[in-house]
């Protein structure tokens, strides 16, 4: 990953991760005119980014008919499953705001296969987009939302799996994801990740202080080869975030 496309801002704890990461959303989203798509990333990390924003004085400023709001990733499983992205950005957002049902563009976990539901959304993507291939002008997203495994992995992106390399499609299966939840997963790509005007990485906690520092001083992981169109920026809390980078 380049160090020009990297902004790294360290804040002081995971309240204020949620917090500021808060603010860069609604700041992306008011940039943007007319329809808009945001991206959401799953673990346990944006939880309480997720449920700040379903409080005040974020829900009422969200043009909520607006926003369509998509994941980078699922596990293949029902959304009512505990270990379901969607299910659980459902249960802390989208089902307490004014989201209108047709703007929440979930990956399809209840088709035959991860195949089948990548090839789904993949053509869910494609339609929302417009056209059949990515155009760097044009980005997909306005906003992707991204976190770091202690593997390394981002979204469902694993370190020696052959979806890294994947350039041509969109949206691909995954059998056998490289951490727990070891359930078989479907991730978008590199290439559409990047179709983004910002990457916002989150980052909390010291059991992701070894993996950052591996990531931030370009060790060849899945989360040091995310790239976008546009900004990336990596918000960190103290206890994540390497000696080396502590604010003052
Ligand atoms: C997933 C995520 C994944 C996540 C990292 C970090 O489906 O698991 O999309 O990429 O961001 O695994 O997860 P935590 O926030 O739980 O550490």
């Amino acid at each position: 990953m380049s160090r020009e496309h990297r902004h790294l801002t360290v804040v002081a704890d995971a309240d204020a991760l949620a917090k500021a990461a808060a603010e860069r959303i609604m700041a992306c989203i008011a940039h943007a005119s007319g329809r808009l798509a945001v991206c959401l990333t799953g673990g346990s990390t944006p939880e309480r980014l997720y449920a700040l924003l379903a409080t005040e004085p974020y829900c009422s400023a969200v043009p909520w008919n607006r926003v369509h709001w998509f994941w980078g990733d699922d596990r293949f499983v029902p959304q009512n499953d505990s270990r379901s992205n969607a299910g659980m950005a459902r249960r802390l957002l989208l089902d307490r705001a004014p989201a209108p049902p047709g703007n929440i563009h979930a990956m399809p976990t209840s088709a035959g296969s991860v195949e089948k539901a990548a090839c789904l959304y993949e053509t869910e993507l494609r339609r929302f987009y417009g056209a059949e291939q990515l155009n760097p002008e044009r980005p997909l997203f306005a906003m992707v939302l991204m976190g770091i495994g202690a593997d390394g992995h981002t979204a469902s992106l694993f370190p020696g799996h052959a979806e890294l390399g994947e350039t041509e499609r969109w949206v691909v299966g995954v059998d056998e994801a490289g951490l727990k939840p070891f359930v078989p997963r479907v991730t978008l790509t590199f290439p559409t990740l990047a179709s983004t005007r910002e990457m916002l990485f989150l980052v909390s906690g010291k059991g992701k202080r070894e993996i950052l520092e591996r990531v931030l001083s370009g060790g060849d992981l899945p989360a040091a080869r995310a790239y976008a169109e546009g900004n990336v920026v990596w918000l960190v809390d103290r206890a994540a975030a390497p000696e080396s980078r502590h604010v003052a």
